[in-house]
């Protein structure tokens, strides 16, 4: 800021600035591939996040280079030209990276939702955990090719929300944050569930770390 209020700038993807975007990291996954079998493979586990989740972030990086050289050049229409790999990309780094947080095995507590103000709010809102994951499941079936389920935080209106995004929108863009998501990309299940998505679903609730996911509520509803 200079000189208080009449200063602006383009703060986005310039390097030369304060808070420039940075290249995104892989961020550390917190267990082993094979802690949410029988659930989910651990051959899933290791191709989405070393693979699926490494070439987000890869193509991001490349995406972000090329847009602050397009804009250090003024060239408009390759910055815009970018726009959706930004999306794209961008947007599968910051759901796959609440995704692992989503999850534990069910050795650790998977799958568990204890007494407490999540379990309450879920109660009030939905009439209980079971009704829960029955529109989540309903929404997750209904998904057309590849996206994601979200359980949210409305924090204006101070209310579970439950949504559908398509490709790799995160949920932020509706406004919500996120706070559960279930990943019905094909690559989430396939090799293990086949086309069977509704399987991958009902399993899915096995290795859901609702203590991970009450911190997150907790946290959204200060
Ligand atoms: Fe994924």
């Amino acid at each position: 800021m200079v000189d208080g209020k009449y200063f602006f700038r383009f703060s986005y993807g310039n390097p030369k600035q304060d808070h420039a975007m940075q290249s995104l990291k892989l961020p550390p996954l917190g267990y082993d591939f094979s802690a949410l079998e029988p659930f989910i493979s651990g051959q899933i586990m290791e191709l989405h996040y070393t693979k699926h989740h490494q070439a987000y972030v890869n193509n991001f990086n490349v995406a972000l280079e090329k847009s602050k050289d397009a804009e250090d050049k003024g060239d408009l229409a390759t910055v815009l030209a970018l726009q959706p790999a930004l999306r794209f990309n961008g947007g599968g780094h910051i759901n796959h990276a609440v995704f692992w947080t989503n999850l534990t095995s069910p050795t650790q507590g998977g799958g568990h939702l204890h007494p407490g103000p999540l379990h309450a709010q879920i109660t009030q809102e939905f009439g209980g955990l079971d009704s829960l994951k029955e529109k989540m499941g309903s929404l997750a079936l209904g998904v057309q090719g590849s996206g994601w389920v979200w359980l949210g935080y409305d924090k204006t209106r101070k209310h579970l929300v439950l949504a559908s995004c398509p490709n790799q929108d995160p949920l932020s863009l509706l406004g919500y944050v996120p706070l559960l998501g279930i990943d019905v990309w094909e690559h989430a299940y396939y090799l293990q569930y086949k086309n069977v998505r509704a399987d991958y679903i009902k399993n899915f609730w096995g290795v859901v770390n609702w203590d991970h996911i009450e911190k997150r509520f907790l946290e959204a509803s200060l």
